[in-house]
């Protein structure tokens, strides 16, 4: 018998903390393999809320319905990762929880994640901890300009972070992080003049086997992750590096889950950390059509304890375009007749009610033979999607 916590003879519950697409499409795969699924947002309707009667929308800060959504579930795992650990310690208390609440108190704060993975010989960009505005001034001095101030917790899509050019502008980014009601503790890092973004998925089980997926180039516009190319364009060897700096990453906190760890290539050829995030991740969307396992049915199994099933691609290549939000208003887009015209493209719309400039609200992934085949196929799917 498989040691795992999961009897599919018993209807079994897996808890989605959070409903938007990435809750939707582990839901997706959850259903898949025979499960069901509860779960809670802050608000109706959400993308994965939709999907099931055991939808809890009042959200998690109420202890009423948290209760009422952990008694719905047999397993919890998560899409989000701004969960305060003290409610992730009352789930832990009640059900098993992955990613568990230590993992999640340590990749909460950017600052804990470079100082952890630094520690065991991670390349990262120089970093250091922000207590006073005089500390971004040493920095500046002891590193050079431009250099990146980060919010330590609640970072994402960029909203985070300020590249700081000259010392002038230090006043400024003081005043926007760390004068408001709530201050945002900072770190500081260089800045990175990268010649490529990179991204690799690394699935872990309770018992330590671990899956993981090739290395991918993410390409941000206005620091929001636009396209995804499978497998990044870079030699051989980089490609292995990155994927051993990912594996190391996550047997360093001992993660259980579905991890996307986000590095920078130089044009040195060096890969450095830049940040974990401990759930399935954007750049694994493509994971779905273009690998044996996605993503989403290996987060499923590492938080069952079940075997994982193979990373590999089953393409040769994969691109993956996220779908943007480019008005505001009703989120369905105008048509998307032309686009399904062509062969080899999946379409992916997560029925968000309401679309807003940037918001995403769906991808496409294009496979082929060749990265470039991939890319021209998906930028044509995309040129005929019409808002
Ligand atoms: N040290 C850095 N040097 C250069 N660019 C950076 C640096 N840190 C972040 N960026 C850019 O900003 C994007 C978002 O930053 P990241 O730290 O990943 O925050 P988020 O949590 O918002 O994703 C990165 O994908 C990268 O394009
Ligand atoms: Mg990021």
């Amino acid at each position: 018998m498989l040691p795992s916590i999961y009897t599919p003879a018993e209807p079994f519950t897996l808890g989605l903390l959070g409903g938007g697409q990435l809750a939707k499409m582990t839901a997706q795969a959850a259903y898949r393999m025979g499960l069901r699924v509860a779960v809670i947002e802050h608000g109706e309707n959400s993308p994965a809320g939709v999907m099931t009667k055991h939808e809890f929308s009042a959200g998690w800060r109420d202890v009423e319905e948290l209760d009422k959504f952990i008694a719905a579930s047999d397993v919890v795992t998560l899409e989000n990762e701004f969960i305060d650990p003290a409610i992730l310690d009352y789930i832990a208390e009640r059900r098993l929880v992955f990613p568990s609440p230590d993992t999640m108190r340590l990749v909460q704060d950017k600052f804990t994640q470079k100082q952890t993975f630094s520690a065991v010989g991670i390349p990262t960009p120089a970093f250091a901890e922000i207590h006073t505005k005089q500390d971004l001034v040493d920095f500046g001095i002891a590193h050079g300009y431009p250099f990146v101030a980060k919010t330590r917790r609640f970072g994402y899509d960029g909203y985070g972070n300020a590249t700081i050019k000259r010392d002038t502008e230090i006043d400024m980014v003081w005043r926007r992080f760390m004068e408001g009601e709530e201050p945002r503790p900072l770190l500081a890092e260089s800045f990175v003049t990268f010649t490529k973004e990179l991204a690799v998925i690394v699935a872990r089980n309770k018992r330590g086997e671990t899956a993981v997926y090739p290395c991918v180039q993410t390409i941000q516009q206005g620091h929001i992750c636009v396209t995804v190319l499978a497998p990044a364009p870079i030699e051989e060897h980089l490609l292995k590096r990155a994927q051993e700096i990912a594996l190391l990453c996550v047997e360093t906190i001992n993660g259980v889950g579905v991890f996307g760890i986000e590095m920078f290539l130089t044009s040195s050829n060096e890969i450095l950390f830049n940040e974990i995030a401990p759930r399935p991740h954007n750049s694994g969307h493509y994971t779905i059509e273009a690998c044996h396992t996605s993503q989403y049915e290996n987060c499923v199994r590492a938080v069952l304890n079940l075997p994982l099933g193979s990373a590999s691609m089953r393409v040769p290549a994969a691109c993956m375009i996220n779908l943007l939000g480019e008005r505001t208003g009703n989120g369905i887009p105008d048509s998307v007749i032309e686009m399904l015209k062509i062969d080899d493209v999946a379409l992916h719309l997560y029925g968000k009610k309401d679309v807003r400039l940037g918001r995403k609200m769906g991808h496409l992934t294009a496979t082929g033979v060749t990265v470039d085949e991939a890319f021209a196929r998906a930028s044509r799917a995309l040129e005929r999607f019409v808002w």
